[in-house]
């Protein structure tokens, strides 16, 4: 009686940050927040779901090593799941007791986990989508970010491709609070994303225990929850809309900025940009200030590591410069670029 289901599901790098909860139980944040996602050639999580009565307890192997599955988080998305797949089962007789079943995970990375490069997102995104498609679940993308974002807050965004927004909901119970697509990659397939690996390192201060110490402690927070993201939201959505990168790559350098300043007033401070961070920030506001308009916008997650999003059309002077002024920084491990695509539906 073995059952089983693989997947993949990608990173997704945000423009306009999540950061903040209203709820730590379901994952629900303070404000929206949008992303792109990159393609799954460079950056992606394979998992394989499976159930079997001769499996002794659920279990998840993360890049071989066993993982715990008693942390809430995970739970949170099993129990969702097996109730849904017990609906199907109470409908029709006939449909085999999968919910019954004690669940194994497997998942591999292709790239390093917990160095700051949402492998969460991916992570989290993959073991729904896995176990959903192992249940045959009818369940939309939407549908099942919301059970991924109790994984994992940005796991929501992973289950689309292209470019997405994750509304943060205004209900208790967290129904309202899901990703959608804003467009899909084919809309605007010239869009690339350079990740200049700074440090392969697990990072310092996780963004749940991050983001907890900015909401209780960060002065500038409150605004930049109240008026600066929702102002952000409706004109990265337009830009993306109307294609025009300046706009987009503003608001993406403004939005990084405002984050990582709100982490700096956090009390203690949470610093996660590194020297060879800031050096990435100035090579980008270079090349803008010599192209004399924004082709390139730089944003960082909750680690010292870079992306860089561009106009395809200006691949030879973006990643020309970079390997101009970086090459020679101390601590620079090399820069991967990868196009922007959907997930292969
Ligand atoms: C800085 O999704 O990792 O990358 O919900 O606690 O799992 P949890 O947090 P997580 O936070 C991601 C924060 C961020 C910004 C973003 O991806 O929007």
């Amino acid at each position: 009686d073995l059952h089983r289901a693989s997947t993949t599901a990608p990173v997704n790098i945000a423009v306009i940050k999540y950061w903040g909860k209203r709820s730590t139980t379901l994952n629900l944040p303070t404000n929206s927040s949008l992303s792109v996602t990159l393609s799954q050639s460079d950056l992606r999580t394979h998992t394989t779901a499976s159930c079997s009565h001769s499996f002794n307890s659920d279990s998840l192997l993360l890049n071989g090593s066993v993982q715990d599955v008693a942390g809430a988080r995970t739970q949170a998305c099993f129990r969702e799941l097996r109730a849904l797949r017990s609906a199907i089962e109470e409908k029709d007789a006939a449909e085999p007791k999968l919910s019954a079943m004690p669940l194994q995970i497997v998942s591999e990375n292709n790239f390093p986990t917990a160095a700051g490069l949402a492998s969460s997102a991916a992570g989290f995104a993959a073991l729904v989508r896995a176990i959903a498609d192992l249940y045959r679940l009818p369940a939309s993308p939407t549908e099942l970010s919301r059970i991924a974002r109790q994984g994992s807050g940005s796991a929501c965004r992973s289950l689309f491709g292209g470019f997405v927004a994750w509304e943060a909901g205004v209900e208790e119970d967290g129904r309202d609070s899901l990703a959608y697509e804003v467009a899909p990659a084919s809309h605007w397939p010239s869009m690339r994303a350079l990740i200049l690996v700074v440090s392969a390192e697990k990072k310092g201060v996780s963004s749940t225990t991050g983001m907890q110490a900015t909401v209780a402690t960060s002065a500038l927070f409150p605004m930049r929850v109240k008026d600066v993201v929702p102002q952000r939201m409706k004109r990265m959505e337009k830009a993306i809309h109307e294609k025009d990168f300046a706009t987009f790559a503003d608001l993406t350098m403004r939005d990084s900025n405002s984050f990582h300043a709100c982490c700096l007033d956090t009390t203690p401070p949470i610093f996660y940009l590194n020297d060879v961070s800031r050096a990435a920030i100035r090579a980008v506001e270079g090349i803008n200030a010599k192209a004399g308009k924004e082709i390139a916008a730089y944003t960082f997650d909750a680690g010292p590591n870079c992306v860089v999003y561009y106009d395809e059309e200006n691949e030879a002077l973006v990643a020309g410069w970079f390997k101009a002024v970086l090459g020679s920084v101390e601590g620079w491990d090399g820069a991967r670029g990868g196009a922007v695509a959907p997930m292969g539906e």
